[in-house]
């Protein structure tokens, strides 16, 4: 097939091109510049220079193409989150870009539309087990994403079928895992919420995978991820992975300060992604959280990497903290309210 991917050079998107090229796709991918351009071309993908909201130009790109999935996100990582106006960005391409994206795929002609969402949509499931029938919460934080579904869902009729992906948390070689191997490497908080809370998460690999499997996958809209995992057993995994014993939790009333943002990376999702397995036949090659997600082949080179990162990142987290931000134990009730409030940055 002819595979026209937004935001292939990202995380999620450099997955999806890897699995795609792999089962012998024709990929051809949005740049924004000549320079990302070439790159893309040397990995064997066939560039279009554009942008994401220009529906004309978009309509070009998709000429020919019977699938074009939506990829492009721009997700701040760790206390970068709360600034003001850092969502602005990201909420646009998930809440106007999608819709730009799948109209302008409609009027190219089509069949296939394959969105990216995530599994943070869902209510607080406290220990239930969340299918993709149980209840969603839509507040300011994750109306984009309510968005982008709908217009995925509005892409079908008759003739043409759209597939949202609800992804859970990525763990892995990305930003936000290496700001909290960071924060603890520095000793500082890793996890958000209740530490016996579940997160569903998922390998970047298995990424792409999945979204090579909803190529031909019944339309509709799916969870995708490994076994969700206690946060505590995250938060120990990664306190563990750089040689640290005791994991930390953001405190509950900074958490609450941080608004709508935080609260969606509170909740409890225990998040069954068995309905896409059945439906497709996809299992995920990195079926349950593991410190290899973190520190693959745990090799010298691979670990003295990581560190080297680590410290990039804890010079950032440190410029955070300059902000205001710190953090303390959730469990251990022995935070105290004043340190906290004079932690707090005055925007919130
Ligand atoms: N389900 C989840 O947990 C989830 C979902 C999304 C993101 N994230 C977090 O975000 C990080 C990586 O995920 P990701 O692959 O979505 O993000 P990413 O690595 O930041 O990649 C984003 C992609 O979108 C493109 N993009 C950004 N702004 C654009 C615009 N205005 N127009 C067109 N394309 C645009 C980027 O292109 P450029 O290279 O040109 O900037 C890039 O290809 C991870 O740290 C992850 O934790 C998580």
């Amino acid at each position: 097939m002819q595979v026209f991917v937004t935001g292939a050079s990202g995380v999620m998107g450099r997955s999806v091109v890897v699995a795609l090229l792999g089962a012998g796709h024709d990929v051809r991918a949005l740049a924004r510049s000549g320079e990302q351009a070439g790159r893309l071309q040397d990995d064997g993908v066939e560039p279009v220079v554009g942008g994401l909201f220009d529906p004309d130009g978009l309509v070009v790109a998709f000429s020919g193409c019977d699938v074009v999935c939506n990829l492009a996100s721009h997700v701040p990582a760790g206390f970068a989150a709360v600034r003001p106006g850092a969502w602005r960005v990201g909420d646009r391409i998930r809440g106007e870009g999608s819709r730009v994206v799948a109209q302008a795929a409609r009027a190219a002609g089509v069949r296939r539309f394959v969105q990216e969402s995530a599994s943070l949509l869902y209510a607080d499931g406290g220990d239930q087990w969340l299918t993709e029938d149980s209840p969603i919460a839509v507040n300011r934080a994750t109306e984009p994403l309510a968005m982008a579904e709908t217009h995925a869902q509005e892409f079908t009729d008759g003739t043409r079928h759209h597939v949202v992906l609800r992804f859970g948390s990525i763990v892995g070689d990305d930003d936000y895992t290496r700001w909290r191997l960071a924060r603890a490497r520095s000793g500082q908080p890793v996890a958000y919420g209740a530490p016996d809370g579940w997160m569903h998460v998922i390998n970047a690999e298995d990424v792409g995978t999945a979204v090579l499997a909803a190529l031909t996958a019944p339309a509709g809209t799916y969870n995708v991820g490994a076994e969700p995992v206690r946060r505590r057993d995250l938060a120990q995994l990664l306190t563990h992975a750089v040689g640290r014993d005791r994991s930390r939790f953001l405190t509950r009333p900074l958490l609450r300060l941080g608004g709508e943002r935080v609260e969606m990376l509170t909740r409890s999702h225990r998040v069954s992604s068995r309905a896409f397995c059945r439906a497709t036949g996809w299992k995920p090659r990195h079926g349950e959280l593991s410190t290899e997600w973190v520190l693959p082949g745990r090799s010298g080179q691979r670990r003295r990497r990581l560190a080297a990162l680590g410290d990039a990142y804890a010079s950032r987290s440190a410029d955070d903290s300059d902000e205001g931000w710190s953090e303390g134990g959730w469990s251990d009730g022995n935070d105290r309210d004043d340190d906290l409030r004079r932690e707090v940055p005055p925007h919130h």
